[in-house]
């Protein structure tokens, strides 16, 4: 099994009540697999995916990559898969204001300097995303739909295995968001594992063979394909 959730449970806890915001979830995930998973405002669909993605620490169960335990590992190893195994777009895009598009793409890589091949790379996906010619540009420059187009664009640098998609195409005009969708398919048909959460019904059409879930107080459960 390529990702494991067991038992799954994370609680908060608010104004003295306990708060189950991911209630005992089980997911098993292939290679490859595009999941889907819908749900209403609250219903634990950010907090699944930060505990997927190691971001969150369980309040009980477990998540495992690859056959390891995203928690029985060192922070620093917990950090290098989060970094190299794992795409995330949040969704909010959460650019540097001060870096050009160019830069934040690179962001993930860390280098103090950049192979050639990285940044030919990063031009490629910044013009896989609409952007051709804004790799100098600062994110005040761009469009908020533009700005979420780059941090989709960051998310692949590392060439991850596994991508975590908060909401992604949430504030997107239609034109970009069908590229978007294409873009995440062309990935997904290469061989890339997709966890997306959407409330967007053209995602699942869009892809091959889709797995859908929906997300209620907490639970989740597999959905029939529309
Ligand atoms: N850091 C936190 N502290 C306290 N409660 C939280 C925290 N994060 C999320 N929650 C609560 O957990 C529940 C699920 O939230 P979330 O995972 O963001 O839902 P969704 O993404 O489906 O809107 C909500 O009731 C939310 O208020
Ligand atoms: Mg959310």
């Amino acid at each position: 099994m390529y990702i494991e959730c067991e038992d799954l449970l994370k609680t908060y806890r608010s104004e003295g009540a306990v708060l189950t915001a991911v209630d005992h979830v089980d997911l098993e995930v292939n290679k490859g697999d595009f999941v889907i998973i819908m749900g209403h405002s609250g219903s634990g669909k950010t907090t699944l995916l930060s505990l997927i993605g190691g971001l969150t620490r369980p309040s009980g169960g477990r998540v495992r990559i690859a056959d390891i335990d995203n928690w029985q590992q060192s922070d620093g190893e917990l950090a290098i898969m989060r970094n190299k195994k794992i795409g995330f777009i949040f969704q909010f895009a959460s650019l540097m204001p001060t870096l050009t598009v160019l830069e934040n793409i690179l962001l993930p890589l860390s280098f103090s300097n950049t192979p050639q091949g990285d940044r030919q790379y990063a031009l490629e996906l910044l013009e896989r995303v609409g952007l051709r010619g804004r790799q100098d540009d600062l994110p005040g420059q761009l469009s908020g739909g533009q700005q979420r187009r780059v941090a989709i664009a960051r998310s692949f640098i590392n060439r991850p295995a596994i991508i975590l998609a908060d909401e992604p195409t949430g504030d997107l005009d239609e034109t970009t968001e069908q590229e978007i969708l294409a873009i995440f398919k062309t990935f997904n048909q290469a061989g890339i594992t997709f966890l997306v959460v959407t409330h967007n019904t053209d995602l699942a059409l869009s892809q091959d063979s889709p797995r859908l879930f929906t997300m209620q107080n907490g639970l989740l459960a597999a959905s029939p394909l529309l």
